[in-house]
């Protein structure tokens, strides 16, 4: 069988550049930045698209600016509503699998139980109602999709993420005020990854009677769960353990009201992992245990 052409779309980004890495052990990889394809221009992107003949299309570009969003909210649908629904039309045109990322923000988190794929979305930010539709569009064109919602993202590489903020302010001051009244799972964008390239390898292997058994909506995080506060504990105990140079002496726990932002936070945003478990092989891992690899990683790059 001919090896299969994977397009990566949002190769920049901090899931993208581990796509980038673990894409090509599942077939030939084309990855592409916003410069590249921008998909706030569907026609000109449609045509490249096309031209690149992908089996599979692996969207890891978003607008994820998710507070300046509530005041460009039409950046955002453009790229994150309507985009993922050019891109099913695409995929369908050729044929193709698509894979996108989508977010625990579609939820209101009100629940206190890990979300499951069934459970009901109730967006409450622009961002959130923007993945939601980008989404929704997605399961009305082209069923031969692949959706996995992940959450608080964070990664070596890309722009910015808590983990490498709370680095820079510990190395800054001997105090932080991190909330503490919100939860989740922090999640390792190489995990992201890593379990993105599983899924493919299942649609890959499947025979051609039981592919659609892949196809659909997962939850994927890291597993286990912690506040904000939790999460800069660890961070700040992890690091210092590895020898990062830090000021940091307090971090003192305070409810999201005392650090108002634009746009409103799930409360609770854990999600099970129950139905993607069986596709990795095995559980995914403790989101402690990637902390410390990730910081293990930034180190050997001393890229902080
Ligand atoms: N970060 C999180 O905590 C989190 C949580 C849940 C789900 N997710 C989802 O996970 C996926 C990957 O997120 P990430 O954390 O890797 O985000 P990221 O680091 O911000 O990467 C997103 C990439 O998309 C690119 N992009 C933005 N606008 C674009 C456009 N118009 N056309 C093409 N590319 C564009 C960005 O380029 P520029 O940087 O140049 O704009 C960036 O390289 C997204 O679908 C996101 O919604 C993220």
């Amino acid at each position: 069988m001919a090896m299969l052409r994977i397009l990566l779309l949002g190769a920049k980004g901090q899931v993208g550049q581990e796509l980038q890495k673990t894409l090509p052990t599942v077939g030939e990889l084309v990855a592409v930045g916003k410069e590249t394809v921008n998909l706030a221009v569907t026609e000109q992107s449609r045509e490249l698209i096309v031209s690149i003949q992908p089996d599979i299309i692996v969207n890891a570009a978003a607008y994820t600016a998710v507070d300046r969003a509530e005041t460009e909210s039409e950046l955002a649908h453009m790229v994150n509503g309507k985009a993922p629904t050019v891109l099913a039309e695409i995929a369908k045109q050729l044929g193709a699998l698509l894979v996108h990322i989508s977010t625990d923000y579609v939820f209101d988190g009100t629940q206190s139980h890990p979300y499951i794929e069934l459970d009901s979305p109730n967006p409450q930010s622009q961002y959130g109602h923007s993945k939601w539709q980008g989404e929704q569009g997605i399961r009305q064109i082209w069923d031969q999709h692949i959706i996995v919602r992940t959450a608080w993202v964070y990664g070596a590489q890309g722009k910015g993420n808590f983990v490498k903020t709370m680095l820079r302010l510990g190395s800054e001051r001997p105090e932080v005020r991190v909330v503490d009244d919100q939860v989740g799972t922090p999640t390792w964008a190489k995990d992201i990854g890593d379990a993105i390239a599983s899924l493919i390898r299942h649609w890959s292997n499947s025979k051609p009677s039981t592919p659609a058994k892949i196809y659909g909506t997962y939850h994927f995080t890291n597993r286990g769960v912690a506040s904000w506060y939790d999460f800069a504990v660890a961070i700040f105990a992890e690091a210092q353990a590895l020898g990062f140079p830090l000021q940091i002496e307090r971090v003192i726990p305070i409810t999201t009201s005392e650090y108002p932002l634009p746009a409103p936070r799930p409360a609770y945003s854990v999600l099970s992992n129950s139905k993607i478990t069986p596709f990795l092989g095995q559980p995914a891992p403790h989101w402690r245990q990637s902390l410390q690899q990730m910081l293990q990683e930034l180190l050997a790059d001393s890229s902080i």
